[in-house]
């Protein structure tokens, strides 16, 4: 991971960020590629015949095999370009076929974005939530989720990995347990695209979402994937161009998945974006990230356990680069304005992940998050600084 630091032209401004859990910075190689597409290559995609409408739309339809590729899923037309995780976890609450009655089971760790959706799913139709609860490591409780599973239960949408805490969930388990009871399952790895590998059909999970600002692309560009057979009894939520086979002034026939949920002209240059981020991971490698990540979260671990007063928060056996804590008599928002104005930039505050806040009975935690371009230095700098500053507010 040595020469890493170089691609990201922000950190030759100083920073120290320890945030990439809420945001990744971008190397210059993803850079670069969206203004080169802006600048020698822009055209809209699957309309026109010209040269470099049809370039755009071959490179634009390489990035969807690229996807396919890197979530080793069966084929292309199982990955939906989104807007985010967000948008694709609302886009199954809001096309998969539920009905009054059915059972979805989420955890108390999940973002708000793996919460929202489902709770105005069950005010629209009628469906039922059902949560799993955590233990006092941040853990999932298994006992309570094979309890909670049922017949009634449509779907269990659990994040991989969560984002308030770090613990990676045993996703394999939950897939299976849930698919025991015939019941699908949406995994949120907002968290872990970037982070650690995914094989959709090893795992043979139903459905995952991830967003390309986590994993070293642009805003406003996401990926769904859905199994085949499922994305096939879909309904559109969106309509518009692109997403029909045939339109006439009393009924539209829709396109076959994954152009049914692509409604309007694309995300391409953010789709060009990620492609390049995407080429970006597979060159660092995900197990090297992880091994470097995996060894900054013991190296920091150790170094911040020892500030008086400081408690983790998630202390899964099983975690990422994310270390979550509370400094008692300090307030989490007020620590991360003094780091910041040592050039350390940390994320404070709930996380999108207020019912996990009111399970540890806390308002919010600070977070540090890592990513391949940290340095043990950099963790260095930071105990010392939090160290100097809690002297300063207690
Ligand atoms: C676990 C998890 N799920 C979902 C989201 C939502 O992602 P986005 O805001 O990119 O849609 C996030 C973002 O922080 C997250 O960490």
């Amino acid at each position: 991971m040595k020469n890493v630091r170089d691609d990201f032209p922000i950190l030759k401004e100083g920073l120290i960020y320890l945030d990439s859990a809420a945001t990744s910075h971008k190397p210059q190689c993803v850079i670069d590629a969206i203004t080169h597409f802006y600048t020698h290559e822009y055209a809209t995609v699957h309309r026109s015949v010209y040269k470099l409408a049809a370039s755009a739309t071959e490179k634009y339809n390489g990035v969807r095999e690229k996807l396919a590729h890197f979530l080793h899923a069966s084929s292309p037309n199982e990955i939906i370009f989104t807007r985010g995780t967000t948008d694709s976890i609302n886009l199954v609450a809001a096309a998969f076929p539920f009905h009054k009655g059915d059972e979805i089971i989420i955890s108390e760790m999940e973002h708000h974005s793996n919460i929202v959706p489902w709770q105005l799913l069950c005010e629209r139709v009628g469906t039922v939530l059902k949560i799993i609860p955590i233990n006092d490591k941040a853990e999932l409780d298994l006992e309570a989720y094979k309890k909670l599973l049922s017949p009634k239960t449509k779907l269990v949408a659990v994040a991989h990995i969560a984002n308030s805490t770090g613990t990676i969930n045993p996703i394999e388990t939950i897939i299976q347990m849930a698919h025991a009871h015939g019941a699908k399952v949406l995994i949120d790895a907002a968290q872990s695209a970037a982070h650690l590998s995914l094989d959709v059909q090893k795992l043979d999970v139903d459905f995952l979402a991830f967003s390309g600002h986590k994993a070293f692309g642009p805003t406003g560009i996401g990926v769904l994937y859905g199994k085949y057979e499922l994305l096939e009894q879909m309904h559109p939520v969106q309509g518009g161009g692109d997403m029909i086979e045939t339109v006439t002034l009393e009924k539209t026939t829709f396109a076959k998945p994954p152009l049914r949920f692509e409604a309007g002209t694309p995300m391409i240059a953010q789709v060009m974006g990620l492609g390049a981020a995407i080429d970006y991971i597979q060159k660092l490698g995900l197990e090297n990230i992880a091994r470097w990540e995996h060894e900054l979260l013991v190296y920091a671990t150790a170094k911040i356990e020892e500030i008086p007063g400081l408690r983790i928060i998630g202390t899964a056996g099983n975690k990422v680069g994310i270390i979550s804590f509370i400094i008692e008599g300090v307030h989490h928002l007020d620590l991360a304005v003094f780091l910041d104005l040592e050039g350390i930039a940390i994320r404070s505050g709930h996380h999108c992940a207020q019912p996990l806040m009111k399970r540890f009975g806390i308002p919010g935690t600070c977070r540090i998050s890592f990513a391949p371009f940290n340095t043990k230095e950099e963790v260095d700098v930071l105990i010392e600084v939090l160290n100097r500053t809690v002297a300063v507010l207690l």
